[in-house]
């Protein structure tokens, strides 16, 4: 039972995880699940990875936190890196996504600033998702996540995903525009993956209209989707990439990357967190971003994402409740044509965890490192499931 001293916001949750090994974890009871959520998209190299865990041990051992009242050698190494892996300039750290998403936000308005624009505005997609804190909760694209918060953050002007003829229309009415912010798949919006000319018509227009083209990559980077940052999968770099969850394989990390057009702007006294980019999580995640690149797990994320996407549409074919099979590396989701969230509890006791996003979205985030052996018991498990039904 989930105990009457935490706030009710995650509801009642019926399963106490105390052991975890690869893709495996383990109850109370000693119970064995195959996990396909990895802690929503954070960890990535699977649990206890003996890299990770020894990186975390030796800075605790040495010095967790200091602030950034001081310079850290762990958070220079790490900027250092994914400044490298992205292309991009410049980066803060944060603790979480939203508060990427945050810094991303905070960017934005400097730059409509910097351009005299008094009321800067972002465009945000219908059904996105950017974090549960109030700027992002408003650019967020779900009515449930605003009931209850209003007065909503004012300056996002929303428009549908997927669809560059609304951006353009937007840019000819409302002169307040300076950036866009998008999902390059909308993760829990349902797995959405738009159209191939997409993302780069989105980069196309921001240029035309001297906008900031900014990236929420919180779910889709780490290797998630087949390449380090989903955008490397295209011709164009972003102005801002917002990233998180996968970062620290479950020490809270995230950070937000610019590129030169908003590297600059944040200057001394600007922003800042107590938390942010201390030793323990820049050493858990030097650890995460050496060891995906080493050992080729976006490459493999992408080959195991075709591989379970084929051996699902197989398993899966002729059954009346699926209505798609999609995705990108190991970001995956089967549509059914009904309400699905009561397949959470019959897979857990299969030994399978699984995950349920608007509401008939069966969403799949296994680790990056999955073997086919794991694979195919995934498949095996989670299409019994679905056909035994609700
Ligand atoms: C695309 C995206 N942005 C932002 C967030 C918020 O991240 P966090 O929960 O770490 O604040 C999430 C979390 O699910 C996400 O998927």
């Amino acid at each position: 039972m989930t105990s009457s001293a935490l706030m009710n916001n995650y509801g009642t949750r019926k399963l106490t995880l105390t052991k975890g090994d690869g893709s495996w974890v383990w109850d109370d009871q000693g119970n064995r699940y195959l996990d396909a959520i990895s802690g929503i998209a954070v960890c990535g190299l699977g649990h206890a990875h003996p890299t990770v865990t020894k990186a975390i041990a030796d800075q605790a051992a040495t010095l967790s936190h200091c602030s950034n009242l001081f310079n850290i050698k762990a958070q220079e190494t790490l900027a250092e890196r994914l400044i490298d892996i992205s292309g991009l300039s410049k980066l803060f750290f944060s603790n979480s996504g939203a508060e990427a998403n945050e810094a991303a936000i905070k960017l934005a308005r400097l730059f409509g600033h910097s351009k005299d624009i008094d009321e800067p505005a972002i465009i945000v997609m219908q059904n996105s998702f950017h974090g549960r804190t109030l700027a992002t909760l408003t650019a967020t694209g779900n009515r449930k996540v605003h009931a209850g918060f209003e007065p909503l953050v004012r300056g996002f002007v929303r428009a549908p995903f997927n669809d560059l003829e609304a951006i353009k229309t937007i840019a000819t009415n409302n002169k307040n525009v300076i950036a866009v912010l998008v999902e390059p798949i909308q993760g829990e919006g349902g797995i959405r993956v738009p159209d191939e000319g997409y993302l780069p018509g989105l980069r196309q227009i921001c240029d035309e209209q001297d906008w900031l083209f900014m990236l929420d990559e919180i779910q889709t980077s780490n290797g998630r989707t087949g390449r380090y940052f989903n955008y490397q999968h295209y011709d164009f770099l972003p102005d801002v990439v917002t990233t998180a969850k996968g970062l620290g394989n479950g020490v809270p990390i995230g950070a937000c990357l610019a590129g030169e057009k908003a590297a600059e702007l944040m200057q001394p006294g600007s922003h800042g967190s107590t938390f942010g980019g201390n030793p323990l999580a820049c050493a858990a995640g030097l650890a995460t971003v050496e060891t995906i690149i080493n050992e080729n797990l976006c490459e493999k994320a992408e080959s195991m994402g075709n591989y379970l996407q084929q051996q699902l549409g197989k398993q899966l074919e002729g059954c009346e409740s699926v209505v798609d099979i999609r995705g990108q590396g190991l970001m995956l989701a089967v549509e059914l044509n009904t309400p699905c969230a009561g397949l959470v509890d019959k897979a857990a006791k299969k030994g399978l965890l699984i995950n349920v996003t608007a509401e008939s979205v069966i969403r799949l985030l296994p680790t990056l490192n999955l073997t086919t052996d794991e694979a195919d018991q995934l498949v095996n498990l989670l299409s019994e499931v679905i056909k035994q039904g609700l």
